[in-house]
């Protein structure tokens, strides 16, 4: 029998980045040996947290005490909440904020939030004084297993998503995971369907577990860290050998070549979170496998058939005001996804399937094939 996992006992997932390894401490109250853990790392340094207002009300007395506890003071900078924080005057704000601080060469930034937090204040670290060290503390399923780990940082351009930034690795990430207590459950299964993605991509049985143990996730028992420290292992493995994204990393982006159109489609907004998108992505990119003859249709079913069982959109009609402009037309959807970071010369790239468990990179798909699969895809009438 597995032996429970105990607060005094938590996953530890090594990043094996050369001189630029670190560990993902994961864990039930992992947040209260952040003080320990940054006087081992960096005796004697400054230490700034960087949240948003929400978490700041949940989770920066805990962290301040963890810190305390060990002796050290910190600054804090609170942030407003959302996407339209990674923008280039909010990373203004936080860069004089550290400055203020006297963040300086030697000490360290503690990104204590979700993905934009993570992404802002991880950007911030590596301009300021051209660059100091980071703690990425995730406080949601999606930081947890995707954001916080690999270094990619950034803001947000008017051109789009992402589009300033730079790979800037975390010196230790915490990943506590009773912190995910006070996640909406909306929330949290977004933030699953990255996890499912691991599964998806480059792990049959890990996704047959998480057909089977999906509820015990939810509900917070130790297959929460089981699937916590799967995805970031899956991850870890993935950045080790290819930290820049010049190969396999974009496997990663498996459901989001679909995914970004359709929360650009939505205005980045809440009509559709990140991990939402991703599910929704994920079941087309399997559905789109299907239709290219790469993998039997019940494949795709199978993926779309778990995601929709935890209560994740995965269909195009599931989506709020679906019959809004751009997301009923197949036009508008391929010239949102031709706008992608991932598009070379007309031809689109899509992380597709060989079989659930095996994704790969296809960067010369036909973009009049997509649109008819688009197109049929937007016929389709829920319930059929
Ligand atoms: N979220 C995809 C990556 O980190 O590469």
């Amino acid at each position: 029998m597995t032996a429970p996992i105990k607060n005094s006992n938590p996953v530890i997932v090594d990043v094996a980045l050369g001189d630029r390894a670190y560990d993902i401490v994961i864990g039930r109250d992992a947040l209260g040996s952040l003080g320990e853990r940054v006087k081992k790392l960096r005796p004697n340094a400054r230490v700034a947290i960087v949240t948003d207002k929400t978490v700041a009300q949940h989770w920066l007395t805990k962290t301040e005490a963890a810190l305390t506890q060990a002796g050290i003071e910190s600054a804090c900078i609170i942030v407003g909440e959302g996407e339209a924080s990674k923008s280039y005057a909010v990373l203004q704000d936080v860069c004089e904020g550290l400055i203020a601080a006297k963040i300086e060469r030697n000490d360290l930034v503690i990104a204590l939030g979700g993905g934009v937090v993570g992404d802002l204040a991880g950007f911030a670290a590596s301009i300021v004084r051209r660059g100091v060290d980071f703690v990425q503390v995730p406080t949601s399923l999606l930081a947890q297993v995707d954001s916080s780990v690999g270094g990619k940082t950034g803001i947000n351009s008017p051109h789009g998503k992402n589009l300033i930034g730079a790979f800037h690795q975390p010196v230790l990430v915490i990943a506590d995971t009773s912190v995910l207590d006070t996640l909406s459950p909306r929330q949290f299964r977004a933030g699953y369907a990255e996890v499912a993605k691991y599964g998806v991509l480059g792990d049959e049985a890990f996704f047959a577990w998480l057909e089977a143990n999906h509820a015990e996730i939810f509900s917070g028992g130790a297959a929460r860290e089981h699937a916590i420290a799967t995805s970031c292992r899956a991850k870890a493995a993935i950045v080790a050998r290819d930290e820049r994204e010049t190969g396999e990393r974009a496997l990663l982006n498996l459901g989001h070549t679909f995914g970004h159109a359709l929360e650009a489609a939505t205005g980045f907004s809440d009509r559709l979170f990140h991990g939402e998108g991703v599910s929704v992505g994920m079941v087309l990119a399997a559905e789109f496998s299907a239709h290219l003859k790469m993998i039997a249709p019940s494949e795709a079913e199978r993926v779309q058939r778990h995601l929709a069982a935890v209560g994740l959109p995965t269909r195009l009609q599931d989506i709020a005001g679906f019959q809004q402009e751009g997301l009923g037309d197949a036009d508008a959807l391929m010239t949102l996804m031709a706008q992608d970071k991932k598009v070379k010369r007309g031809r689109l790239t899509f992380i597709l399937l060989e079989k659930i468990g095996k994704a790969v990179i296809a960067n010369d798909v036909d973009a009049p094939t997509v649109r008819n699969f688009i197109a049929e895809k937007l016929a389709h009438k829920p319930g059929r």
